[in-house]
């Protein structure tokens, strides 16, 4: 290996979530390091918005307005990405998260939920990870050269209170990340890479309520949080830009089917 092994000067990244609290600083790590980004979400001025802004930073990056859960819209984004800049050689599935209605809490207990709620929360999250992953794969099927990174939850091996379809649904996420290395560096070669990262403690737009009063104290569930993080923050979005990196270059050749905690510690405590 020569030179920068975390350069990715050339290189084409997707960034599904790309809208979001976590993609977008995501997508400003895989920038930095010099690939170009395509945002995809559903909201195309928010996509816009967030390609306009690594454009003033520097970079060249797109917006790429698509659902991962609509196969159309996935096969149009990819006919789009590939005729500006050419396959993607890195994806990054940060689209996800939970629903209020899928949560069981209070007064809803488990019988009042509705499966089509926890059927909403799995889908988005796993065969929205899946889907993106048909997609924007095959070229590097064809090629045998990509990083694929996926975006897991420290709900994936212990579940968290509440959150039950969420937590089913990371838990697919990981055995799917392991799944797919496997089936990757067996049927496309060493070069296709399969990995995640589980993020700790974030405060985004769809947990702060979870974890934060509006006077910007701990909720109770917040609290319990940082006492189970040895660090006893929450995290920030940039905390999650080295390991991307690492993931999406060279730095990482020999690493598939790893899911990274990045969570302050959350992961490695006992609670004693
Ligand atoms: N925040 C945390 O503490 C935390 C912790 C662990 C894991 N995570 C995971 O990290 C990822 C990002 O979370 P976040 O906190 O950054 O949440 P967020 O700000 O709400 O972002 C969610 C993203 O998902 C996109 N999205 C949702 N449905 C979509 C669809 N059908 N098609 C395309 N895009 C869709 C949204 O874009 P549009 O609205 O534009 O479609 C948005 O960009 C999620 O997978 C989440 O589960 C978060």
């Amino acid at each position: 290996m020569t030179g920068n092994p975390y350069d990715l000067a050339g290189r084409t990244a997707v960034v599904t979530g790309g809208t979001g609290v976590l993609g977008s600083a995501m997508a400003a790590a895989l920038a930095q390091a010099g690939a170009r980004v395509a945002v995809l979400g559903r909201r195309e001025d928010a996509a816009e918005r967030v390609a306009r802004q690594l454009e003033s930073d520097g970079a060249t990056a797109m917006a790429l307005p698509a659902d991962v859960l609509d196969e159309d819209s996935l096969k149009a984004a990819v006919t789009r990405l590939e005729n500006a800049w050419g396959p993607a050689d890195i994806l990054l599935n940060a689209a996800g998260g939970n629903r209020p209605d899928a949560l069981v809490h209070g007064d809803k207990t488990l019988f009042d939920m509705s499966p089509d709620a926890f059927r909403t929360v799995l889908d988005l999250n796993l065969t929205g990870t899946l889907m993106p992953i048909q997609a924007f794969g095959r070229a590097m099927a064809d090629t045998g050269h990509g990083s694929i990174i996926n975006i897991s939850s420290m709900a994936a091996r212990k579940p968290l209170t509440r959150v039950i379809g969420y937590a089913a649904a990371k838990a697919g996420v990981d055995n799917l990340t392991q799944w797919l290395a496997v089936h990757a560096a067996q049927a496309w070669g060493e070069g296709v890479r399969v990995n995640a990262i589980a993020p700790g403690f974030f405060v985004g737009e769809q947990n702060r309520a979870l974890l934060l009063n509006d006077d910007g104290t701990p909720t109770d569930r917040g609290a319990r949080i940082l006492d189970h993080t040895p660090m006893g923050r929450f995290g920030n979005p940039e905390d999650l830009s080295g390991t991307v990196v690492w993931l999406a270059s060279q730095a990482s050749a020999f690493v598939t089917g790893v899911v990274v905690p990045v969570d302050g510690g959350y992961d490695a405590f006992g609670g004693v």
